[in-house]
């Protein structure tokens, strides 16, 4: 972590499910952080839940001027947001501008800027404030420095970051997640295995691993001899589809969205993504004291 971080001011931009976490992420790493949302009352939320260095701004305009970055937190819309970074050149010549998209490609959102050198990608994962791992990805014109600039920022902040060399679909995380999921309807369309039994395969076996290795590290845990007899046995009859199965698709269509609606592949509450949040924090805690005592000279 770099801890010679000057205090920076900074704005964000949307105060929904990311940004109130990216708020706390900020301000817990010392910065000043003004919040705008159309919706004043999600801003305010947002920066009460963040403590004092945090404020609330009803205009565009005043959250950003002055500010040395500016992060979006926006609705997935593309032109939402390109009209949204016009409005941040307009009010703020210098702040690097980074937006947390999903799905957009920087080329298409720095397209519409004047200067499109100013616009990097941090990708934060939900829980904003609590998963480590932020992608910086560059659009054509961001400068090395810029992506330096964000990660060390990040890191400032306690999170992880992992800068890409360019942007590809999905960044690195969740073209992962996509394969993995794709693969677990699969096996549930061909019967071989309820969700539920897929999510137990991933809770008790792959996810405990994967909270410590990565898929490298694993392999070269396993050996690389036994890995090449599994990807010469298991890649073949591998899922290629590209597209959402229908499994997925019609529960979203009928309504069935998940905790948000009271249910997706299973019945679900609307606290169920508060609890998870609060058991991910216990386990991500444990994992940091985990990592502390191996460092910490046998005595
Ligand atoms: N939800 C996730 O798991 C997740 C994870 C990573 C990245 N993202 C990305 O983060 C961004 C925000 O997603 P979210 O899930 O927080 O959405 P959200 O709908 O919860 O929040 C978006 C917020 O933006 C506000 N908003 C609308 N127009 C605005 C404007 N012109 N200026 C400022 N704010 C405006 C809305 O009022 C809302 O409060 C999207 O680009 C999304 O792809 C989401």
């Amino acid at each position: 972590m770099d801890h010679e971080q000057q205090p920076e001011t900074i704005a964000v931009l949307g105060a929904g499910v990311m940004g109130a976490g990216i708020v706390r992420t900020f301000v817990r790493g010392g910065h000043a952080v003004r919040v705008h949302d159309p919706r004043g009352d999600a801003a305010e939320a947002a920066a009460a839940s963040a403590g004092p260095r945090a404020s609330a701004h009803a205009s565009l305009a005043e959250a950003v001027a002055g500010a040395t970055l500016v992060v979006e937190a926006a609705p997935e819309r593309l032109e939402l947001k390109r009209a949204l970074l016009a409005e941040v050149e307009a009010a703020n010549e210098h702040a690097l501008i980074a937006s947390n998209t999903s799905s957009i490609a920087p080329a298409a959102l720095a397209a519409g800027l004047a200067d499109p050198s100013r616009l990097v990608i941090a990708h934060f994962f939900n829980p904003a404030d609590t998963v480590p791992l932020v992608e910086v990805v560059p659009g054509p014109a961001t400068p090395p420095a810029a992506v330096e600039r964000m990660r060390r920022l990040l890191e400032g902040c306690g999170k992880t970051a992992v800068p890409l060399a360019e942007q590809v679909e999905g960044f690195i995380a969740n073209r992962l997640q996509a394969a993995l999921y794709r693969e677990a309807m699969h096996l549930v369309a061909r019967g071989i295995a309820t969700p539920a039994q897929v999510d137990l395969a991933v809770t008790a076996g792959l996810g405990p691993r994967w909270a410590l290795a990565g898929p490298f590290e694993v392999m070269d845990l396993g050996g690389l001899d036994v890995w090449t007899a599994v990807a010469d046995g298991i890649f073949p009859s591998l899922d290629d589809a590209s597209e959402a199965p229908a499994m997925l698709r019609d529960r979203a269509a009928a309504g069935a969205l998940g905790a948000k609606s009271g249910g997706g592949f299973a019945p679900r509450d609307l606290e169920e993504p508060a609890r998870f949040a609060r058991r991910l924090a216990a386990l991500l805690a444990a994992r940091e004291r985990l990592d502390a005592d191996e460092q910490r000279p046998a005595s």
